[in-house]
């Protein structure tokens, strides 16, 4: 592999390990769809189990929900799927390749071309002399082509019985946001999330499972009191985050990001309201406590003409992938938007009472922290991914709580009573924890081959294992080595897994 991972290498390697793969290779596979193996699933099992403990069951101002992939069209109506959702197609006069208009004009102009009207595709394409990327033949017209993938309901043909995959999860927040409110003792401010999956057809999936077909989302939709738009309690938990800004006004005027603190932002104004601060901040936060490094990470605010149909102000957490700065989380201010869509739509008051000025309001969205599982797995495997030279092998230094195997235990020789102690403690690590159990091969080769899927600590049963009722315990990152008792392995690996304890700090028995 290259010296600079790329978007292929990491492909080519979550398949080698059992990460992930191309759907149902075995027939040729899906464009835009992938499976997660026994190691992947793992990983996204504990990133979705994470945000789920850290923003629904850690708050007290958030609940969460999980609401059907089919559910009423109207639905998809109210909320302006239907007519809205839609990107650009480019189609070939002469092989037929279909391309979607912005991503053909971004790789061939070197613009930022999100959000460009049909119109503006088509005469940039034929001013700019722009061809088939496949066969240089000449490309027709900008057609609007609509994401929403779409079934028919039970056996019936008639006209109803069609509805949507759904595209997003949030819409299923706002349609179920009476039954939520009435059955809850929720007081503005607060949230409501969901982890789910969702599905669009892209024109053109592409770079793993940064753009699919079939992909898990990790939504929230905070919603606050629409006179209290500046008053976020939260906020002193983050004023000195820093991170690196790139508002509109410098993409506009071809600055550079620039880093600075929340307080900053706020202060001069380029971040319009502390609520907005306050969950790119706490985003940004979620993604480091995890090990992901913060320098490859930016806020980038939308221009006008990329904002969605809904948003009054969006800004996206960017990461720096191998192939460029790309979207991470979109962050929308939706206002009021789809509460009131759907109290129109719907004619079913959507409005909570205000207990202090008697009266009904219409509570803001002011910000969904909106995050796509694939691209936060691709973030976290990027960062922990190293080529360790020294020890000949791969190191993926997956932070603990996120590694697929939180223990492998080895007997050092697979007789005289080893192999039997060994599996006493790897059965009792089971009840707990997702462990491995390696007999195979050297010590060092069963290290490596653990280093490369992030085991973070590798267990090894030696003779002394017998007669001093302790084990070795080998730390990934350090490759240093302790002896625990075998009684305390259990505590010692579960506050070494959550990290109340790190490894320097534990004590040699
Ligand atoms: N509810 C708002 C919403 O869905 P979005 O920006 O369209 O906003 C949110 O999507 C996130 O979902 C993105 O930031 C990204 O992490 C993920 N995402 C979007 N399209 C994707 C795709 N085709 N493949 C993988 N992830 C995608």
């Amino acid at each position: 592999m290259a010296d600079k991972l790329t978007i292929e290498d990491m492909a080519t390697f979550c398949k080698a390990k059992g990460f992930v793969y191309p759907t149902a290779e075995l027939y040729g596979g899906l464009a835009g769809f992938f499976d997660f193996g026994p190691l992947g699933v793992e990983v996204t099992n504990n990133l979705k189990q994470h945000w789920w403990k850290t923003f629904v069951q850690g708050r007290d101002d958030m609940v969460g929900m999980d609401g059907s992939i089919i559910t009423n069209p109207k639905v998809w109506q109210a909320s302006g799927h239907v007519d809205c959702f839609e990107d650009v197609l480019v189609e070939c006069k002469k092989c037929h390749t279909r391309v979607r208009g912005d991503q053909l004009l971004e790789e061939q102009l070197k613009i930022q071309a999100d959000g460009l009207s049909r119109e503006d595709i088509t005469k940039l394409v034929r001013e700019n002399g722009i061809r088939c990327p496949q066969c240089k033949g000449e490309l027709g017209e900008g057609k609007q082509f609509n994401l929403m993938f779409h079934t028919t309901v039970g056996p019936a043909a008639e006209e109803g019985a069609k509805s949507y995959l759904r595209p997003e999860t949030a819409q299923l927040i706002f349609a179920d946001f009476k039954a939520i409110t009435d059955t809850t003792r929720l007081k503005l401010p607060f949230g409501i999330a969901q982890i789910g999956r969702v599905f669009r057809n892209e024109i053109a999936p592409r770079d793993f499972l940064f753009r699919c077909r079939e992909f898990e989302q990790m939504e929230l939709e905070y919603f606050i009191h629409p006179k209290q738009v500046n008053d976020c309690p939260y906020l002193k938990d983050v004023l000195m985050h820093r991170v690196l800004v790139f508002s509109s006004d410098m993409q506009e005027k071809n600055q550079q990001a620039k880093e600075m603190s929340m307080k900053d932002a706020l202060d001069k104004k380029i971040i319009k309201t502390p609520w907005h601060a306050y969950w790119l901040a706490t985003m940004h936060q979620w993604f480091i406590g995890l090990g992901a490094n913060p320098a490859k990470f930016r806020i980038r605010q939308h221009l006008q003409k990329e904002k969605s149909h809904y948003a009054l102000e969006t800004w996206d957490l960017e990461y720096e992938f191998p192939f460029g700065w790309k979207e991470l989380q979109g962050m929308a201010n939706r206002t009021d938007f789809d509460l009131q869509q759907h109290t129109k739509h719907s004619k079913k008051d959507l409005s909570l009472f205000d207990e202090e000025s008697k009266e009904r309001i219409m509570p803001h969205v002011v910000a969904e922290p909106s995050q796509g599982v694939g691209r936060a797995f691709l973030v976290f495997m990027f960062d922990a991914y190293a080529d360790d030279k020294e020890r000949g092998n791969i190191v993926l230094r997956l932070h603990p709580l996120l590694a697929p195997i939180k223990a492998a235990v080895f007997p050092l020789v697979n007789k005289e009573g080893l192999p039997e102690l060994a599996q006493e403690i790897y059965h009792d690590l089971k009840k707990e924890f997702a462990a491995a159990y390696d007999r195979s091969g050297s010590v060092g080769r069963r290290y490596a081959r653990n280093d490369e899927i992030g085991t973070p600590y590798c267990i090894t049963i030696d003779f002394d294992s017998l007669k001093l009722k302790d084990v070795t315990i080998r730390d990934r990152d350090t490759t240093r080595q302790k002896r625990v008792k075998i009684k305390d392995l259990r505590d010692t690996l579960r506050k070494l897994v959550s990290g109340e304890l790190s490894f320097e700090e534990l004590k040699v028995v």
